[in-house]
């Protein structure tokens, strides 16, 4: 088989750089080495930067995201029991799209197949070949056969814990990482939403977020000890906590329902670089991590992806390869402020093991200077819905 781009991973990265890239008459085959339903039931992300609705448009995929999707213009910041909004809309009149990471990867898987355009799941044992030199090739085996894939490009859209990166020789490439102490819990339940914004809460007890993924369905996290395993959190240890850390409004209003998902992710912030190396480019969770904190994780990928769509389509448009040659530089740019923005809302709302009575009171009063400061309000609102791009 020969392409002219083989992507690695069918997360959002994959799927939506495939989906870019087929409308351009570029042929693609996406590897992914789960199940298409195994994908479809990882509830991760649920909101969608101004931009990423923007590509998810120009990728075509974007009906049922305008039909079901929920626009928010402001979220909550909770301490000390008392709530204060941030009015996105005022402050950079920008809004945010509630849109579950499940319902943009089924939008792409649905929209490859009407294209009739080529992915191979549960492909086993993917590996890159040759990205340095003239005749890049991925291998993989399916049904105890190997098969190989000639192509001019190679994407690593595969996740942090992905081959491609990992098969980039160690000297060219430098990784920057901080490891939080400490993850999220997060439920699913088929209950109303305790608000009609979300509501980011820092208690003495931990963090808590109350968001959503439609008006019927709730999704809620508690900052939790790693130590800890999803099945020491019965749905009402789980409901308690959450309780136990919401002001008095929410407490109120909150409806409780059996979890339909529980899991536990640990929060992280890694950059690779550079992300291109020869013929092969990284992009999303293969590249970079951010803590949940800031709901970058996925609009990064999205943006990665629309920078490496943007520089292939005019590669094999008119052969121009200037913007893929700055393909690494101006997602590094972008990366490292997201980076940055992830790093300081999880610090600020966090409880670390070290947030001793001054650490405690220092957290209060950054939240205090940035409920009485339109500069600061304005910065949060900024980097929350999403900077410009570049292009
Ligand atoms: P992924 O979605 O990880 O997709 C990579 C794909 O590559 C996967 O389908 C994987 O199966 C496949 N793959 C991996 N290795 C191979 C291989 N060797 N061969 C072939 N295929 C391979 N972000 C937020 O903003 N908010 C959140 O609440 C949030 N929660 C998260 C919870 C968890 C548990 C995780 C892991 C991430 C969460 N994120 C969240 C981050 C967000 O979901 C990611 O940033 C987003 O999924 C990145 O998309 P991606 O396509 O780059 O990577
Ligand atoms: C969601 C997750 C986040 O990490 C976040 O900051 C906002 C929303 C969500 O799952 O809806």
């Amino acid at each position: 088989m020969r392409v002219q781009v083989a992507i690695v991973g069918a997360g959002p990265a994959g799927l939506l750089l495939g989906q870019l890239l087929a409308r351009a008459g570029i042929d693609t085959v996406i590897l992914e080495q789960r199940s298409p339903e195994y994908v479809l039931s990882r509830i991760r992300a649920g909101l969608l930067e101004q931009g990423t609705v923007d590509t998810l448009e120009e990728a075509g995929v974007a009906q049922r995201l305008h039909r079901e999707g929920l626009v928010h213009h402001g979220v909550e910041i909770c301490f000390d029991g008392t709530r204060h909004r941030i009015d996105f809309q005022g402050l950079v009149g920008k809004t945010v799209t509630v849109y579950g990471q499940t319902e943009v990867t089924l939008d792409l898987m649905d929209a490859r197949k009407a294209l009739s355009a080529p992915s191979v799941y549960e492909a086993e044992s993917v590996s890159v070949h040759d990205f340095d030199g003239k005749s890049p090739r991925v291998r993989y085996q399916k049904d105890g056969t190997t098969h190989e894939v000639a192509c001019d490009f190679i994407a690593g859209c595969d996740g942090f814990h992905g081959v491609t990166r990992q098969s980039v020789p160690a000297a060219t490439l430098n990784s920057y990482e901080r490891v939080y102490p400490f993850g999220w819990l997060g439920v699913l339940s088929d209950t109303p939403p305790v608000s009609d914004e979300l509501i980011y809460t820092n208690h003495e007890r931990g963090f808590a977020l109350c968001t959503m993924r439609s008006m019927t369905r709730s999704r809620y996290y508690v900052q939790c000890p790693l130590t800890e395993k999803v099945e020491d959190w019965p749905d009402e240890r789980f409901w308690d906590e959450l309780r136990s850390r919401l002001d008095a409004k929410a407490n109120a209003e909150l409806v409780t329902g059996p979890s339909i998902e529980k899991s536990i992710a640990p929060l992280r912030s890694f950059v690779a670089e550079p992300l291109r190396f020869g013929r092969l480019f990284l992009a999303g969770d293969a590249a970079h991590i951010v803590p949940p904190t800031g709901a970058k994780g996925l609009n990064l990928a999205v943006s990665d992806v629309r920078y490496l769509a943007h520089g292939l389509i005019a590669y094999y448009g008119n052969g121009d390869s200037t913007r893929l040659d700055r393909y690494s530089e101006r997602c590094l740019r972008r990366i490292w402020l997201a980076e940055r923005f992830s790093w300081w809302m999880t610090s600020l709302l966090h409880r670390f093991p070290d947030t001793d009575a001054f650490g405690r009171r220092m957290q209060g009063a950054e939240l205090a200077y940035l409920f009485r400061s339109p500069t600061a309000q304005k910065s949060l609102a900024e980097n929350y819905t999403g900077l410009p791009f570049d292009d």
